[in-house]
């Protein structure tokens, strides 16, 4: 295992670690399916983004786990509800039968929707500067929101017909891209960046933002549920519009490695202090799962 491989593992172990306390337990019927949706794996790249943003400088551990779990609690609310059937009408999230399957539609909606204020009530409690702190909590709201990732989803359910490529990264970089970009700022402003670093994690986020989400539908295609946790195909028998229905699969991950190139050439004036998210942006086009 490569040392990046073995930062991912340690950064995956401790947010997991955090998500577990700062997860309701009372065993009633709505903590359950929290716990169930959140709890069940997953990659964990929104946090890693955190961990590895907020470590271009210093900053303390509550918030960096904090703001971790946040990140991730919005993400796993917006699975939930992406796996519904008015939405994708999936049965299969990270292996396991999604929220909806395993408990029923209401809870589902339901334990969406309290992950969700769950995410900002953390944001609340870290212990740093009030300025920064709502700016962390609006550019959360935002990245979550109409014009964020609820924004995108509403694309996503009504583009039936054939969209341009720029359609298409509107609505990746709008529903997946927003709150990637986001994870990254926000570890930044947690290590009290200076302003132009934090742009340049605004724009390297934005590059594989939109990467990580065409790899996703590439992923559809070529990774069976036994790597992915997904049913494989799954856009295709929805009619889909995705990047590979659209411009077709080479095209498709040479535009995914061209985002990660350009991403790294971003970082240039971070110098080696950004090695990891160079490695990470190789990671996000090249993961198959
Ligand atoms: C899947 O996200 C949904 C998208 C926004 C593309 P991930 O691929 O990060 O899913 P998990 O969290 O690892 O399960
Ligand atoms: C989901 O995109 C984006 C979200 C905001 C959840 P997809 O619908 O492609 O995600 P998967 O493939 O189901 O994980
Ligand atoms: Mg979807
Ligand atoms: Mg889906
Ligand atoms: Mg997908």
């Amino acid at each position: 295992m490569t040392d990046f491989e073995n930062l991912l593992n340690n950064y995956r172990d401790q947010v997991n670690k955090s998500l577990q306390e700062v997860l309701p337990s009372e065993g009633s019927l709505i903590t359950e399916a929290m716990r169930y949706s959140v709890l069940n794996g997953g990659k964990r790249l929104r946090p890693i983004l955190v961990y590895l943003s907020s470590d271009l400088s210093h900053c303390d551990q509550k918030s960096r786990d904090f703001s971790a779990c946040a990140v991730e609690l919005i993400h796993c609310y917006s699975l939930i509800h992406d796996d519904l059937p008015s939405m994708d009408n999936d049965d299969l999230r990270r292996g396991k039968p999604t929220c909806h399957i395993k408990f029923d539609e209401a809870t589902a909606i339901l334990a969406g929707d309290a992950l969700q204020p769950l995410a900002f009530e953390l944001i609340c409690e870290i212990n740093i500067k009030e300025e920064t702190k709502t700016v962390i909590l609006s550019k959360l709201a935002s990245a979550s929101g109409f014009s964020g990732m609820v924004g995108g989803q509403v694309k996503d359910i009504q583009m039936n017909y054939e969209a341009t490529v720029e359609e298409l990264d509107v609505m990746h970089f709008q529903k997946t891209g927003r709150l990637i970009q986001t994870s990254l700022e926000i570890g930044g402003l947690l290590s009290n960046l200076e302003e132009e670093n934090i742009k340049l994690l605004n724009l390297y986020g934005e590059k594989i933002g939109l990467a990580f989400q065409i790899q996703d539908d590439i992923i559809d295609i070529e990774s069976p549920a036994s790597l992915s946790g997904k049913n494989q195909g799954s856009d295709i028998v929805q009619n889909k519009i995705t990047y590979p229905s659209v411009v077709g699969v080479d095209e498709s991950k040479s535009k995914a490695h061209k985002l990660a190139e350009e991403a790294k050439e971003i970082l240039v004036p971070l110098s080696e202090k950004a090695d990891n998210l160079r490695f990470l942006a190789d990671y996000v086009v090249t993961r198959n799962n």
